[in-house]
């Protein structure tokens, strides 16, 4: 284990066997589904439950990547840079939005908008892990790996610092790793 890791809260046996489960569950809601079904995940955090996740879809699928921020010193809802937009046309699209974990619900909110704007279909949302407790924004994901406590999590994709993202589990920090 890595030593900066105080205790893992998720292992990796428990992240493959969810996501077997949540693809399970996207294929039967989405089985006949006429439309295009495109995964938009949201960099870089998603990338490792977006690629686990997938290998497990069965019906055709297609994938694109967004990457966006908030804008610095600012708090107001809906204030978000894209810094990298989507490459694919979402007129008429099903999507599913794919993050690593939803904390306050400003990002997922605000991309879920912008999205609809564009015309996509319908916009669902699939999260490795969900922080109700955090919530400011009223939004729920549609598929949950995991509920976590309100505490800060890395691996799987989560950073500190951009750190930690390639561990294969989730775990919390040591506080001297904060200091
Ligand atoms: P939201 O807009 O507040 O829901 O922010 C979601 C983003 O905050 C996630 O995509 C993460 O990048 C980051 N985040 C929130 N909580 C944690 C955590 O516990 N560990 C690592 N990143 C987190």
């Amino acid at each position: 284990m890595n030593p900066n890791i105080k205790k893992v809260l998720i292992s990796e046996e428990e992240i493959v066997k969810r996501c077997r489960e949540l693809a399970k569950d996207i294929d039967r809601d989405y089985a006949n589904n006429p439309r295009k079904v495109l995964f938009v995940a949201l960099l870089k955090g998603s990338v490792p439950f977006l690629s686990e996740l997938i290998k497990r879809v069965e019906m055709d699928v297609e994938i694109d990547f967004m990457d966006v921020s908030s804008y610095d010193g600012t708090e107001s809802i809906g204030d978000i840079k894209i810094n990298k937009d989507l490459n694919t046309s979402v007129k008429g699209v099903d999507i599913i939005l794919v993050e690593d974990i939803v904390d306050t619900g400003r990002t997922l909110s605000t991309v879920k908008k912008m999205l609809q704007n564009k015309g996509a279909n319908s916009v669902k949302i699939v999260t490795l892990l969900d922080k109700p407790s955090r919530r400011i924004i009223d939004i729920k994901a549609d598929y949950i790996g995991f509920e976590v406590e309100n505490e800060f999590v890395v691996g799987f994709g989560l950073d500190f610092n951009q750190k930690y993202r390639n561990l294969p589990y989730v775990g919390v920090l040591k506080e001297e790793c904060y200091k």
